[in-house]
């Protein structure tokens, strides 16, 4: 299977994007079956408010953080976004074949509007068309992202269809890929996703010391409305399951799914075991990743060599692609 997906420069990682994709593209990787490309998606990232001047540290850091993590560049192809011009290429000509409302109708793009309000840019809005290209230019076959990315990949499956019945068959119809959690809630609101716009206290960073994991654990909201509302205690069972990988592992989790079931789970015990089982969890990344920091020079040729990848793969689609729809003279 071709397999892609990109993930953005901005903020540091957190156990939602570990467990809802990164995960899943380390497994995926790892069958010598698939072929895989995962990006840092720079183009996507400059939507949203932010500083230039620290971007080139976010994209250094986060291709650092794919490599500590596992992604392996003689596994996988690793690159930076704006550097294949195809991308942004095949996304203009994909514009010309979706309509307004559908991108009205997307619901990050609607989420992300309400806490930009001053700047509801015009890249914002066709994020999921760039998204489109990100993904068909390499003809990918499936493409591993968290639930709240499902939406965009509808539409890449829309914008192949309807390429492929204008100009003749040239894209598969990309699936999404998701893992047994595709949405970690957030540790201080269990309605609302996991994610690094809703201020530190709300996720667990993979960088984060052990000491601050358990902080964080310690403050999670747990079970409320006297017991009633379980959501919290739900998503502190979910991670703890993710987390578990031995079989003592495992039956510790059996036993406090059991207890939180009956009502009788003890928070007080519970939660500084979750906090050191994700702390343990990161043992050998936090120290691939001291490695890698003053290796940044490594960092740069890994994405140097993936760009040359990349850029012949997207190369080939855009010569047909303009063959296709009549820009060939
Ligand atoms: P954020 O929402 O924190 O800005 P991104 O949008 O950069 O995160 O997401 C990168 C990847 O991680 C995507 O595949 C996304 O679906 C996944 N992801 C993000 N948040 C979560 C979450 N809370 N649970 C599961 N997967 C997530
Ligand atoms: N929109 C994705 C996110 O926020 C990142 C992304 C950009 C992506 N292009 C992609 C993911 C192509 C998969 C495939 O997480």
């Amino acid at each position: 299977m071709k397999i892609i997906s990109g993930i953005q420069p901005s903020g540091e990682l957190h156990i939602g994007n570990y467990l809802g994709a990164i995960k899943n593209w380390i497994k995926l990787q790892n069958n010598s079956k698939n072929e895989c490309m995962f990006f840092i998606a720079d183009y996507h990232s400059i939507t949203e408010n932010y500083d230039p001047k620290r971007k080139p540290e976010e994209i250094l850091n986060l291709a650092a953080d794919l490599l500590a993590l596992g992604i392996d560049p003689k596994k996988s192809v690793i690159f930076q976004q704006s550097k294949i011009p195809g991308h942004a290429d095949l996304a203009w000509i994909f514009n010309t074949l979706v309509k307004i409302p559908e991108l009205e109708r997307m619901t990050q793009f609607k989420d992300k509007a309400v806490m930009q309000k001053e700047n509801i840019n015009m890249g914002l809005f066709d994020y999921p068309v760039l998204m489109a290209a990100d993904i068909l230019i390499y003809k990918a076959d499936a493409v591993p992202v968290g639930e709240d990315q499902t939406q965009h990949l509808e539409l890449a499956r829309d914008i192949a269809r309807r390429f492929n019945n204008n100009f003749g068959p040239t894209f598969p119809e990309p699936k999404s890929l998701l893992t047994e959690t595709p949405r970690i809630m957030s540790l201080t609101d269990p309605t609302k996703k996991m994610s690094k716009s809703h201020g530190e206290k709300s996720y667990i960073a993979l960088s984060d010391s052990p000491e601050i994991i358990s902080d964080k654990i310690k403050s999670a909201v747990s079970d409320a409305g006297g017991g009633k509302d379980k959501r919290g205690g739900d998503n502190l069972l979910a991670i703890f399951e993710s987390f578990a990988e031995t079989k003592e592992e495992k039956n510790e989790y059996s036993n406090y799914k059991r207890e939180h079931t009956n009502g009788k789970l003890k928070y007080s015990e519970f939660k500084p075991r979750l906090a050191e089982l994700i702390s343990d969890y990161f043992v050998d990344y936090r120290q691939r990743r001291s490695e890698l920091s003053k290796n940044s020079e490594f960092v740069k040729k890994v994405l140097e060599n993936g760009a040359e990848t990349a850029s012949a793969a997207a190369g080939k689609t855009m010569s047909e692609v303009r063959r296709k729809i009549g820009l060939e003279i």
